[in-house]
């Protein structure tokens, strides 16, 4: 399965930090907000990758990431003139997804817990797979309603009375009607694509499955300053507690055999002498030992 890691927006809410750099670009704790999603997906195994972002933001986006050789992935680049909405995505990497299941995730969605993506993949066979996360204030949101019996009946976009207080978070896995569903696509009366649109065509279709989250699974989106501010503070209690990292794509790609334990270790030598870095060394150590070389 492919990736299109969406970047864009034009980050209005969090100006004047993203003057400089794009939300996605932000620091969520230790690391740049990109490397949270980035990271998820590739715990699930993914390798191949499009990001899309603003012209105006995709050279950083490729300075920053590269062409993710060096982690053992591939990453592509697509521009996305105009914050056209979510569902334009598809359309924009077309030839990415080439025909083949893709999965769709928000660049500013940051998730810590559970397995139950990789498990949702691995899982897919066909239709839509999108996720179900209880939470307060689900206006912000897509929101799903389910009948008695746990089926889905109903989504809808930032609804001023919510049915449920189930928000569909920012990944979402397709099977390759999504492309021409995207295309059939009108812009909603905010002027853009809707993902919800294209969740509400499956849904029609009879071919939605919504995975509910568990209450241990944390789901931050950054997308004002309190919230990142919010979510840099639950990183940082986490990592401090555990003495492990969150978002780390380094670490994915050693745990996934997307790269050697040597080559691994040649990243370090690239690296400067920092606290991410000596994190790196020590797990790279701890995985000498546990393999007992
Ligand atoms: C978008 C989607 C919404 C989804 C949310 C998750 O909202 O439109 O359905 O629940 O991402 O982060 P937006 O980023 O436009 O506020």
């Amino acid at each position: 399965m492919k990736a299109i890691l969406l970047a864009g927006g034009s980050g209005s809410r969090l100006y004047p930090l993203t003057q400089v750099a794009s939300k996605q670009l932000q620091a969520v704790f230790d690391k740049p907000m990109i490397y949270y999603p980035l990271t998820v997906l590739m715990a699930a195994g993914i390798r191949e990758f499009c990001l899309i972002a603003t012209p105006s933001d995709l050279p950083r986006f490729g300075q920053l990431l590269g062409d993710g050789s060096r982690w053992g992935i591939s990453i592509e680049y697509r521009e996305q003139p105009t914050p056209a909405g979510i569902g334009q995505a598809f359309l924009i990497a077309e030839d990415f997804i080439a025909g083949g299941h893709v999965v769709l995730m928000l660049g500013d969605n940051i998730f810590s817990g559970g397995d139950d993506f990789p498990r949702a993949m691995a899982a897919f066979r066909g239709g839509a797979t999108i996720f179900a996360y209880h939470v307060k204030d689900p206006q912000r949101y897509g929101v799903v309603e389910f009948d008695s019996e746990g089926r889905a009946i109903s989504i809808e976009e930032k609804p001023e009375h919510p049915k449920s207080a189930y928000a569909v978070p920012g990944i979402y896995i397709y099977d390759d009607q999504v492309v021409g569903i995207a295309r059939a696509l009108k812009p909603s009366p905010r002027g853009e694509l809707e993902i919800t649109d294209v969740n509400r065509e499956y849904l029609r279709r009879g071919q939605l499955h919504v995975h509910r989250l568990s209450r241990g699974f944390a789901w931050m989106d950054a997308g004002t300053t309190t919230a990142l501010h919010e979510a840099s503070a639950y990183i940082e209690a986490i990592e401090r507690r555990q003495g492990v990292k969150i978002g780390c794509p380094e670490e994915a790609a050693l745990v996934r055999n997307f790269l050697t334990l040597s080559q691994f270790e040649a990243l370090l030598q690239n690296m400067p002498n920092c606290e991410y870095r000596d994190y790196l060394a020590s797990v790279a150590a701890e995985t000498r030992r546990l393999r007992c070389e």
